[in-house]
């Protein structure tokens, strides 16, 4: 019984880290933002919220003062990959 439990409990764990990563809509940055924004937290706490592009910057750079990792040259990439995927209705 323990074994079998033990085993469900490593399927559901498989299948949550792949459902994260589905969190993230395709499209260009979208690499960029799984590797530098799912770091400290899962890639559903950027997927949850909607942000005009000004508002993703200011978090992107909040971010990036928190220590995400996002270069000068990659920080528009991201924030459009953001404003076009997570949008403020
Ligand atoms: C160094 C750790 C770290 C990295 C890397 C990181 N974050 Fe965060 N993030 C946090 C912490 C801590 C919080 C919760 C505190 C808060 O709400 O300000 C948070 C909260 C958030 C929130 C919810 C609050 C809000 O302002 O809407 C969003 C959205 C977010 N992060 C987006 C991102 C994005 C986009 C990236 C990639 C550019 C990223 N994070 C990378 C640490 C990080």
């Amino acid at each position: 019984m323990k074994r079998v439990s033990g085993l469900t409990a490593a399927l559901f764990l498989t299948a949550t880290v792949a459902a994260q990563a589905d969190t993230l809509p395709p499209g260009p940055g979208r690499d960029m933002v799984a590797k530098a924004c799912a770091q400290c937290h899962s890639a559903d706490v950027v997927s949850a919220q909607r942000k005009t592009r000004a508002d993703w910057a200011d978090t992107v750079n909040q971010m990036v003062a928190s220590g995400a990792q996002v270069s000068d040259a990659d920080f528009d990439k991201v924030v459009s990959y953001l404003a076009v995927s997570f949008p403020a209705k």
